[in-house]
């Protein structure tokens, strides 16, 4: 990355004295301004040096605030431990939130009682996924359960935390959600949740799993999120997308399988694996399946269906 000019340092301080802090993070006077604003609008002018000063050192603007927006009405709180939630993430679920919500009013139109429709979240960190969800989609079914699950401690008390700050926002049932540490990789980890779900079946697995690999995590990953976001959250690879899907044909699943599934990933090769694992698992060709792709037209997601979920082929960018 190229050095910051000198003048680019004096140009900054010409504006406010605050700037020059920010540059380094920032990397343009537009986005230090954007940053400084931020910083002045959501903390005491008592707090705004000591803030400048962690930025200066990379700490994530997230983790100084305090919190990230995510969706049009939640806020998440971030707390070090805990991976920041990211716009590509916000916009996917956005996207499946609109679609679910648009299959239950559909439902509803038609007189059909909405059946309970529980959401797994495996990997939830903060739990912006299954909150996100369940805030916009519960308007349209009152019976939508959903499930995060992490291996982190520090993840579910935050995903606890972020429950009860939205809830009093949104006035949401708690009994909606289940927060739990587990590990995707137990043997055990179905039966616990089944037994946590009152045996109701799993209709939709989602999952943004660690997937950036090892040597792309030692060289180019942006040094602040290196520096600061937690490693567990970050590096993965196949193993995750193996394990997604093989708890997805559990036999624990197979009466009741989940009927779809998006996994955010970021590359072509770990699109490739979990294709062709979903073909050779798919024994009696129920599934169908497509991308998201990102605003940066970067691949995002890798999305499964069966019939009954035939909806989520709105969401894909390109069917495959
Ligand atoms: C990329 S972060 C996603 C967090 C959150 N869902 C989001 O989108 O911001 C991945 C998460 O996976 C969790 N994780 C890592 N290994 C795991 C495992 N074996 N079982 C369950 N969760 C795991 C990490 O603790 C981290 O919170």
């Amino acid at each position: 990355m190229p050095r910051l000019s000198p003048k680019l340092f004096k140009e900054a301080a010409g504006i406010s004295h605050y700037l020059p802090y920010l540059l380094p993070a920032c990397r343009s006077i537009t986005s230090s301004v954007n940053e400084l604003n931020w910083i002045k609008n959501e903390l005491p002018k008592h707090k705004w040096l000591k803030a400048l000063k962690l930025r200066k050192k990379l700490v994530p603007l997230q983790y100084i605030l305090g919190n990230q927006p995510f969706g049009n009405n939640l806020s998440i709180k971030c707390e070090k431990n805990v991976l920041i939630p990211r716009n590509d993430t916000e916009d996917w679920v956005i996207k499946l939130s609109n679609i679910l919500s648009e299959y239950f009013q559909n439902t509803n139109n038609n007189n059909i009682v909405n059946k309970p429709f529980t959401i797994l979240d495996v990997c939830t960190g903060s739990g912006c996924i299954p909150l996100l969800l369940g805030s916009e989609i519960r308007p349209y079914n009152k019976q939508i359960s959903l499930i995060g699950i992490d291996i982190s401690n520090f993840a579910i008390n935050l995903a606890l935390k972020n429950l009860k700050i939205n809830q009093n926002f949104l006035n949401l049932d708690s009994r909606t959600y289940y927060f739990s540490k587990q590990d995707l990789f137990n043997n055990n980890t179905l039966n616990n949740i089944k037994n946590k779900n009152n045996s109701k079946s799993v209709d939709l697995l989602v999952s943004n799993p660690p997937y950036i690999h090892s040597l792309e995590y030692t060289n180019n990953l942006q040094k602040s999120v290196k520096l600061y976001e937690p490693k567990l959250a970050l590096l993965g690879h196949l193993e995750f997308y193996n394990q997604l899907l093989y708890k997805l044909f559990h036999p624990h699943f197979l009466n009741n399988s989940p009927n779809a599934f998006i996994f955010e990933l970021g590359n072509d090769q770990q699109v490739q694996f979990t294709k062709n694992l979903l073909q050779k698992l798919d024994k009696s060709n129920q599934w169908n399946c497509g991308l998201i792709y990102d605003s940066n037209n970067l691949i995002r997601c890798i999305v499964g269906w069966k019939t009954d979920l035939n909806i989520l082929s709105k969401i894909c960018d390109k069917l495959l």
